[in-house]
């Protein structure tokens, strides 16, 4: 913040570090003609978008927009500010960037941070010397809940003896000035302000490690039952506990391997589950999720579990970061606990593989709602149903997918007891009923049989929600078939390419129904590259569109009915907008009304179809 470094600097470290050579560090980068393409490390794809230009010296990606230079590109991935990205590249290029840069507040600035690093980095050290070199509260502590002396050592936990000024003193001694060592918030001014004393005493230390390996805070708990039962450093010029998680630091390796980390309340949940094997967790620093932290995680992991207490206040927590994940655009699931209180409690209990199991079986954000909202109403009650099925028809509404929805009602009705039709009218409405009224009012007068025919079936737009189902049902069904030759055989049998109403889908299709004339399976890297930048969009859309788990037969079924019944509803409205136009002739001629038979010949047989379906 508010340093300015000489450009001369910044260029010559950008032109040190080609960014080619860097980003290749993290991401696997193909040659495809000029650039280079690769799977985008700031988001979730599992097919290229990521470009990067050799010549400009910059990438860009067509699914999540993000693009810049070298160096924005490690601020972003190693989730570091601008001087310590350029610390890090000045380093791979041999320039020392701390004795190089011109500017005397900069200096200053980078000095001050440093010696904060230091001074948090002597004090780890001095309280894990207090843990490990003699007997202590502290570590018959930590072996009595379970920890190995490898764990200890891997998150250099620590001791802070209950002495007023034992910290302080160590510090001083070893030559660092009262200032520093007040403003890395490890002690604090006699009330007298006659001097120091440690902020954390008699406590069981956890430093706080970023993702550079540089040590910016610590949490200490408590050993007897005494308020608070953690105390945290403040907020100091190197940490802010809304831009950092837990751990992260242990986590990120792990999770690039896995691509999924779990997020828990506690220090000791991130502890317990890493003494178990467990290595891809971080904890949010006991503050509800940010949206920094939020956008930190989705830098590292594809998807993020939340395995929060089962008790009220982590309820609320779960639900607030779960908001905050799916708005920055995080896959997100919940862990619910069956047994134990959190999740330090349940792998000690359990075991690994049981907790394991439990994030498989983790549920998605909508479900996990339903189950709140289950659980707090009686179902048993007439009120306690309807305040059910209200409810959760909010929850329900926000997808977009009436496939999606159609499952979930059906799983509704059978967990609750309430009818599938009772759910069904709440969330789309008594549009059965409507209709038949207004055509039992319609025939009880006598009319001719085109007269009938264009009146009684007044045209109806279709509900938006019909129209993205169709689209993603196309999508849906283009992901099954990108899959699966022999469901596209069966598709094909059915299906044209052309039948795909969406411009882009239709486009995609085509290019699918064109290679599997050639190959049995699809590679996707040869249609992208046939694809413009809006279909590629499209495409990326498709390899994350959800398909259900189980019985893949019907839900290709199901798309491909509500494929071929969109199809015939816009059939039915041109015929309908056609006799309507021929409707308003004063004096038909003989064509027109040949034409009218014929359309409403037509129209009986797409009402035939459409019942089909
Ligand atoms: P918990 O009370 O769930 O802690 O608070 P825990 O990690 O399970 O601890 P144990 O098992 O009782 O030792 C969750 C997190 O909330 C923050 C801490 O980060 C803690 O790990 N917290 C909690 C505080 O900062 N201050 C507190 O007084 C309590
Ligand atoms: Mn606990």
């Amino acid at each position: 913040m508010g340093i300015v470094f000489d450009e001369g600097l910044i260029d010559e470290i950008k032109s040190q570090n080609d960014i080619v050579d860097v980003i290749s560090k993290y991401v696997n980068l193909k040659k495809t003609g000029q650039n280079y393409k690769g799977l985008c490390p700031f988001h979730n794809e599992k097919t290229p978008s990521f470009i990067v230009s050799d010549e400009k010296q910059f990438y860009h990606c067509f699914g999540c927009g993000e693009s810049g230079d070298v160096i924005s590109f490690m601020m972003k991935l190693e989730n570091l500010d601008f001087i310590d990205a350029l610390r890090l590249l000045g380093e791979w290029a041999g320039i020392n960037i701390d004795e190089i840069s011109t500017s005397k507040k900069e200096k200053e600035e980078i000095y001050r941070k440093n010696k904060i690093y230091e001074i948090n980095r002597e004090a780890a050290f001095y309280y894990y010397k207090n843990l490990v070199k003699e007997k202590n509260e502290g570590i018959s502590y930590l072996v009595n809940r379970g920890l190995h002396i490898q764990t200890i050592k891997k998150f250099g936990l620590g001791y802070a003896k209950d002495d007023w000024e034992g910290l302080n003193k160590y510090l001083r001694n070893k030559g660092y000035d009262q200032e520093s060592i007040f403003k890395a918030g490890l002690v604090l001014e006699r009330k007298k302000k006659n001097g120091y004393y440690d902020r954390f005493r008699n406590r069981v230390m956890f430093p706080i490690i970023n993702t550079t390996g540089k040590v910016i805070g610590f949490g200490g708990r408590v050993i007897e039952n005494k308020e608070p039962k953690y105390l945290n450093s403040p907020e100091t010029i190197v940490f802010n506990k809304g831009n950092n998680l837990f751990s992260l630091n242990l986590a990120k390796n792990e999770v690039r391997k896995r691509k999924q980390i779990i997020v828990v309340e506690g220090y000791m949940d991130v502890i317990g589950l890493y003494e178990n094997g467990i290595k891809n967790v971080v904890a949010s620093l006991g503050t509800a999720l940010t949206k920094n932290q939020a956008n930190l995680l989705k830098r590292y992991a594809n998807e993020v579990i939340i395995a929060y207490d089962a008790d009220i206040a982590g309820q609320s927590a779960t639900l607030r970061g779960l908001d905050i994940l799916k708005e920055v655009g995080c896959r997100v699931r919940v862990v619910r606990l069956s047994e134990g209180k959190d999740p330090d409690e349940f792998v000690r209990k359990r075991g690994k593989e049981a907790f394991l199991e439990e994030v498989k079986n983790a549920l998605s954000l909508v479900e996990y709602k339903i189950m709140l909202s289950k659980e707090g109403n009686n179902l048993k009650t007439t009120e306690g149903k309807v305040k059910f099925v209200k409810s959760i028809t909010q929850i329900l509404k926000e997808l977009k997918s009436p496939v999606e929805i159609d499952a979930y009602i059906k799983k509704i009705a059978r967990d609750s007891g309430i009818a599938v039709e009772a759910i069904s009218t709440e969330i789309y409405g008594n549009t059965k009923k409507n209709k038949e009224k207004k055509e039992i009012g319609n025939t009880s007068k006598y009319r001719s049989k085109h007269d009938r025919y264009t009146n009684k079936y007044n045209i109806q737009p279709l509900k938006p929600i019909q129209r993205i189902g169709y689209i993603e049902a196309e999508r849906a069904l283009l992901k099954l078939i990108i899959n699966n030759n022999n469901f596209f055989k069966r598709v094909k049998e059915k299906l044209s390419f052309e039948d795909f109403a969406d411009q882009s889908n239709s486009e995609i299709a085509k290019r699918i129904y064109e290679l599997y004339e050639n190959t049995d399976s699809i590679d996707l890297e040869v249609i992208l590259n046939q694809l413009n930048i809006e279909e590629i969009e499209v495409l990326h859309q498709i390899k994350r569109s959800i398909v259900p788990e189980e019985n893949l037969e019907k839900a290709l079924n199901d798309y491909m009915k509500m494929i071929q019944k969109h199809k015939l509803v816009q059939r039915k409205i041109y015929i309908e907008q056609e006799l309507k136009k021929l409707e308003k002739e004063e004096n038909k001629s003989k064509e027109q009304i040949v034409r009218i038979r014929e359309l409403c010949i037509d129209y009986e047989k797409l009402l035939k179809e459409l019942k089909k379906l």
